[in-house]
């Protein structure tokens, strides 16, 4: 099966922090993607900018390098790496100096009526002057679009300080707040299940759902991130947007539409139902965690405190904490969230756990009888596992066991799955803001997640060590065990 492809008007796309590792490990080949797959308009621009004082051909040499990186050779015929590094052209400007922004106007005037995209792949502190920048060099046309990466902001008033200063020179319907996890192909496919089958949506509520639990565990550590990474933790870097998003479109009502405000209403409801957890209840419903030394990805790991050079560092590299939704549809389903480095397998995944039958029928020999778990993996392994209770095959009786109905995208569809950027950068130019947080939503998400940074804050207790490659510090598991309920683990990680 071959993807559809919607081809999109004709674009400038300026990159800022061209020359920075998001722009080369998935900016440039998820463009180079589109580019090979034909939908990118001939004609259309993508302008790397940065402070680095770089001539174009530098710039396109940098270009070539991350693609042949990080695009398969197969997918990169030179006739199209010739016709996407032919796109590319390099400015040289800092926020903080007036060289280089003359520069960039001329190199637009150019094309004053395509859509324009600015892509500020840079630190949050530079968003702000660089919104000024192109405001003040009439660089913002009707048609221009803005798009700034995460983490936006370290709590709910520095959020709502950069969303001030970046309304102040674009509108809301031209910003695009990006979370990549809204690219990814299988979050899209939970709203295909629920949205596009009659089965699900009748059982998707407290009557019918025992809990959630979602996953996002790496075995990465923070690699070359320390210093960022310090300044943030799991729960900012992750839960804050992406695990909250994921819960949101678990949770959330159908939408009247998926246009993007519709989808944004209701994931807005969700957060603002979320049921605050501060003070004295932040110790018992959240768990903090921190990688000692170990083993990952098949070789001896250093401990985060030795990769950030440092003694101490309150800084979480896990978190799992317990989410209660106090709505109609939610109240009594607790909704599990764990996320970490250097954990013991990468995957990200939501789990439903449906309600025990209420009554067996069969003898105590049949064996017994576990809940249907309905499996949505986003990663790796893209697909859908329904679990159910079947009987063994064979004479001998009545036995039963608990298989999956197995549904890997990969194998049903056969094609590459787009990388999430892929999906985001073409719905930027398109106008799309369905898979983009709104102003009031990233907001929202901060205020339930304030309180618990206050409370750890406040706390003398630092995050509990685990070992690299384990499944975090075993308080984790209380946390879920306590409610005699445990972390599904796949039999296939
Ligand atoms: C980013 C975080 O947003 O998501 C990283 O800043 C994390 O710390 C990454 O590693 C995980 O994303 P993905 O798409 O690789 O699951």
């Amino acid at each position: 099966m071959t993807s559809r492809i919607i081809p999109v008007d004709l674009f400038d796309l300026v990159v800022f922090g061209a020359t920075g590792d998001l722009s080369q490990r998935k900016l440039l080949p998820a463009l180079f993607h589109r580019d090979q797959q034909g939908q990118i308009p001939p004609g259309s621009r993508i302008i790397g900018c940065s402070r680095r004082a770089l001539g174009s051909e530098e710039f396109t040499a940098f270009a070539r390098k991350a693609i042949e990186d990080h695009v398969a050779a197969d997918d990169r015929p030179p006739e199209v790496m010739q016709r996407f590094l032919a796109r590319l052209s390099y400015v040289a400007a800092d926020a903080a100096q007036d060289g280089g922004w003359a520069d960039l106007e001329r190199v637009l005037a150019r094309g004053a009526d395509r859509i324009r995209v600015f892509y500020l792949a840079v630190g949050p502190d530079l968003f702000g002057p660089i919104c000024e920048r192109l405001a003040a060099s009439g660089m913002v046309t009707p048609r221009t679009r803005v798009v700034i990466e995460k983490p936006l902001g370290k709590s709910g008033a520095s959020a709502r300080a950069l969303n001030e200063t970046i309304g102040r020179v674009f509108a809301e319907p031209q910003i695009y707040r990006i979370d990549q996890y809204l690219g990814k192909e299988t979050v899209q496919n939970l709203m295909a299940l629920r949205f596009a089958n009659a089965l699900f949506e009748p059982v998707w509520n407290s009557g019918h759902v025992d809990h959630v639990q979602i996953t996002v565990s790496e075995t990465l550590g923070v690699e070359g991130r320390a210093g960022y990474y310090d300044t943030a933790g799991a729960l900012r870097d992750m839960v804050q947007n992406h695990l909250l998003q994921l819960l949101c479109l678990v949770a959330m009502e159908p939408p009247v539409s998926t246009d993007a405000d519709a989808l944004r209403d209701e994931k807005l409801k969700v957060l603002k139902s979320l049921k605050p957890v501060a003070g004295d209840a932040v110790s018992q419903l959240t768990v903090r965690g921190q990688y000692r030394a170990g083993a990952a990805n098949g070789g001896a790991v250093k401990g985060y405190l030795e990769e950030l050079g440092a003694a101490a560092s309150r800084t979480e590299t896990f978190v799992a904490l317990k989410a209660d939704i106090a709505n109609w549809r939610w109240s009594g389903v607790p909704f599990y969230l764990r996320t970490g480095k250097r954990l013991a397998s990468r995957v990200s995944e939501i789990v439903v756990t449906f309600k025990p039958i209420p009554h067996s029928v069969f003898d105590a020999s049949a064996g017994p009888i576990a809940p249907n778990r309905l499996v949505i993996r986003l990663q790796p392994d893209e697909g859908v596992k329904l679990w159910l209770m079947i009987k063994d095959p064979g004479p001998g009786g009545m036995r039963l066991s608990h298989v999956p109905l197995d549904m890997s995208f990969a194998d049903a569809f056969n094609v590459r799955n787009p990388d999430a950027y892929e999906r985001l950068i073409m719905d930027v130019v398109r106008g799309n803001q369905a898979l983009f947080m709104r102003r009031d939503e990233v907001e929202a998400a901060w205020d339930w997640i304030d309180p618990m940074l206050e409370a750890w804050s406040a706390s003398a207790d630092l995050p509990k060590p685990y070992t690299s490659g384990t499944w975090g510090p075993s308080a984790a598991v209380a946390l879920i065990e306590r409610d005699g309920r445990t972390w599904y683990e796949d039999q296939d990680l």
